[in-house]
């Protein structure tokens, strides 16, 4: 793929269509954070107002970090994965502890808070911090996957770090934020598990899964 043609068509797209959510209207590292952390593993329509209602008990580090762990979870109530909370509390009190109440801007800070994993770290860092950083989830393998016709099984942790590499190489440098939430938008709304939208893919003619007719056996997920 032609890594310029492709950024233009990816954000030129993402510029148009991106959905207005609550978190893109944020660059407050922490607001990404908790929104990337709820993210998760729940769908965008269920943590909408959770995220509101966070943001208005704990509206930044401080706040939060001053809270009980009884109220940060009562305000979890619903959403699950409660170990979450409990990470991310405990996290927010180290920023707050060691880093001032500033959200490390370096991968190796940032990857040492609980909680915070390649993915949360990679887009704090790009999200909120334009910083050309992989962040590398399911929808973004699944899009990958397709585009470069990789069948290399998406559950083992070694094939996330090939996915990286490729991230690393084809992201665009000033607009990194943009660039890996528009990949992530795509998988959402165009490059879905099921059914993809080929035909109006703004990408479609840098996908080799799509040339090859193979898109809806990519990506390869090994049974257990
Ligand atoms: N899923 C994970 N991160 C997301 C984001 N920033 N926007 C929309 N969906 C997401």
């Amino acid at each position: 793929i032609n890594k310029t043609v492709f950024q233009g068509d990816l954000l030129e797209w993402y510029d148009i269509n991106k959905r207005d959510l609550p978190w893109r209207r944020e660059r407050d590292p922490y607001k990404i954070w908790v929104s990337e952390i709820m993210l998760q593993q729940t769908k965008v329509d269920t943590v909408i107002p959770y995220y509101e209602r966070f943001m208005s008990l704990f509206p930044s580090v401080e706040k939060l970090a001053g809270a009980e762990e009884e109220t940060v979870l009562k305000a979890w109530e619903g959403l699950g994965y409660y170990s979450r909370a409990r990470n991310l509390h405990q996290a927010v009190k180290e920023v707050k502890e060691s880093y001032g109440g500033i959200v490390p801007n370096s991968e190796e800070d940032i990857s040492t808070l609980k909680g915070v994993g390649p993915y949360t770290a990679g887009a704090i860092l790009s999200i909120a911090y334009n910083i050309p950083a992989p962040a590398v989830d399911g929808n973004v393998m699944r899009v990958l996957a397709r585009i470069n016709t990789i069948y290399d099984d998406i559950a083992k942790s070694t094939t996330r770090k090939k996915f990286e590499a490729i991230v690393r190489e084809i992201i665009s440098t000033d607009r990194a934020s943009d660039f890996n939430q528009a990949l992530m938008e795509l998988g959402a709304m165009i490059c879905t598990p099921r059914n993809p939208a080929c035909l109006i893919c703004p990408v479609q003619n840098h996908c080799s899964a799509k040339e090859e007719g193979v898109q809806d056996l990519l990506p390869v997920k090994a049974k257990k």
